[in-house]
């Protein structure tokens, strides 16, 4: 299992010492959520703070783009040393251009869906992706319950992955746990993202180890 630790539940005040703390854990990636207050109902950080994250984090850069036409800030995000892009197939008119957007700047692209949104939507886009995020929560806040629905959209989509040939890893966010952590990789999940779990924690390193070998 990867573990992608997600910033909103960081420190903000002590971002730096966050970043070390993720530098020498097991984590896989640094999970950061971007919101515009537009297409979720929070705002959270930009560019400012993700500038500061590459700066002080050596772990790879998941970025979640929670804003409309996620398409105006691929080049943005990309400058600022993402490892992959996760874009919303719900604020995307184009996005199959959106997804060669991404690649032509030798980004990995991942397609990202909302609880309500069916993983059949994806059938086409599918071989073209790097990752598929489903979210386990409605998107813009941290600390919320798992939808328990996702379990089955991470076994059809995982279905949709063979049969389209498609090699995208699936990513789950949202109110994971070490339970929800264990129904996600027995349905299939290949990422999970953890905030408060990991934040909240006494032992963060520990959280992380525990998610890392959940199988
Ligand atoms: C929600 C964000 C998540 C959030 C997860 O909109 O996309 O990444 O930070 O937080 P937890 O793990 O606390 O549910
Ligand atoms: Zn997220």
């Amino acid at each position: 299992m990867k573990v992608s630790p997600s910033i909103l539940a960081a420190d903000f005040g002590n971002l730096q010492r966050e970043c070390e703390m993720l530098n020498n854990s097991e984590a896989d990636y640094v999970h950061i959520d971007v919101m515009d207050g537009v297409f979720v109902p929070n705002i959270s950080l930009g560019m400012p703070v993700t500038k500061a994250l590459k700066k002080y984090c050596s772990k790879p850069l998941d970025v979640h783009l929670m804003i409309v036409d996620p398409q105006r800030y691929i080049d943005t995000f990309a400058a600022l040393g993402a490892h992959i892009i996760n874009v919303h197939y719900e604020a995307c008119t184009h996005l199959d251009s959106t997804i060669n957007h991404i690649h032509s700047l030798g980004i990995k692209a991942a397609v990202t869906l909302n609880p309500s949104s069916p993983v059949s939507l994806l059938e086409d886009i599918l071989p073209m992706v790097d990752m598929v995020l489903l979210m386990s929560v409605n998107p813009g806040f941290g600390g919320q319950k798992f939808i328990p629905n996702t379990l089955n959209k991470i076994e059809r989509l995982t279905k949709l992955r063979e049969q389209t040939g498609s090699h995208a890893l699936i990513e789950i966010d949202g109110g994971i746990n070490e339970q929800t952590a264990h129904d996600c990789a027995k349905a299939g999940a290949n990422i999970l993202v953890a905030g408060s779990y990991v934040f909240g924690s006494a032992d963060p390193h520990e959280v992380i180890k525990t998610l890392k070998n959940i199988r």
